[in-house]
């Protein structure tokens, strides 16, 4: 008997980081878009907790125990006061350490995959708790659509979207840290004041008209600037999928994948063909959003 949960990536439509909390994160107001690239997260009873991936980029998964596929598998266990003894397989399709929650789409896939195999019948808010304490990011994953995440991002408050919006996204070579992103960011801003984060009318009227036009005008992401100034070859990929057509470019969370809003579905397969024959990323995949959170098949 197994059980299989799909999860779904995210790209960030608004990210406002304001100043470092005593705790070391930031307090964010962070509009998420779940897209429609998707980890297959399956669970397997097996006589001890292991994890396999698979996958174009599988190699570059941990497979110990601070995957987070694992660690919540280990949570929801304690939870129950249960052995983890499963074996986790993740068919992996999002960029890895790209800034499109991969990771935490299989924390969110392996926490509600194991809490069916297991038959715990977890409340659902409690399932966002622990969510919560893998990562900021967790909880989106297991939600999906649309949501505007307070606090460290992990609080969340559904936000409406009128229509599906098509996206580019150019997979870079080799990922970037999002400790190291939000370091960048500290050292950029020291010595100004950080403004407190607050979500954008103009980007919630935006999602809610359902028009590319008028949300790739809104689109922002505080996380750019430090991106680029550590990896300043993301500004080539930002130009040349602008110049193949698309509304916008920006930085896809922490980065260094780099996500472009489109017209519609069309454009978005020229946008990346364009981005691909331009040398300027590893390869360019398109997506609708929003996607549905996790979900079991
Ligand atoms: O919550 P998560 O484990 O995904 O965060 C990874 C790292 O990103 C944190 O250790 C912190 O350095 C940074 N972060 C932050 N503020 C947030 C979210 C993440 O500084 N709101």
């Amino acid at each position: 008997m197994s059980v299989t949960v799909r999860v779904p990536a995210k790209v960030n439509v608004q990210l406002s980081v304001g100043a470092a909390r005593p705790d070391g994160f930031h307090d964010l107001a962070n509009v998420f878009l779940a897209v429609g690239l998707y980890d297959e997260v399956t669970v397997a009873p097996a006589d001890r907790l292991r994890i396999t991936c698979s996958g174009p980029d599988a190699a570059q998964v941990p497979l110990d125990a601070s995957n987070l596929a694992a660690r919540a598998a280990s949570a929801l266990a304690a939870r129950h006061g249960i052995a983890p003894d499963v074996h986790i397989h993740i068919d992996k399709d999002i960029p890895v350490a790209g800034g499109m929650a991969g990771g935490s789409a299989d924390g969110a896939g392996a926490l509600l995959a194991c809490d069916a195999l297991w038959g715990t019948g977890t409340p659902r808010e409690d399932l966002l708790a622990l969510c919560a304490e893998l990562g900021s990011d967790v909880p989106f994953s297991l939600v999906g659509g649309a949501a505007l995440g307070t606090g460290r991002g992990e609080r969340l408050t559904p936000v409406e979207v009128g229509g599906t919006f098509h996206w580019v996204f150019a997979v870079a070579d080799g990922g970037l840290s999002t400790p190291a992103v939000y370091r960048e960011f500290d050292r950029l801003t020291e010595g100004t004041r950080v403004p407190e984060p607050v979500a954008s009318d103009a980007l919630l009227d935006a999602l809610r008209s359902g028009d590319p036009k008028a949300l790739a005008a809104t689109l922002s992401n505080d996380l750019q600037a430090p991106a680029l100034s550590l990896r300043p070859s993301l500004a080539a990929t930002l130009a040349a999928g602008t110049e193949a057509g698309a509304l916008a470019a920006l930085v896809s969370g922490s980065g260094p994948t780099t996500a472009f809003l489109t017209e519609d579905e069309a454009t978005a397969r020229k946008v990346a063909a364009a981005l691909t024959a331009s040398g300027t990323c590893r390869t360019a995949r398109t997506a609708a959003s929003p996607a549905p959170g996790a979900t079991v098949l």
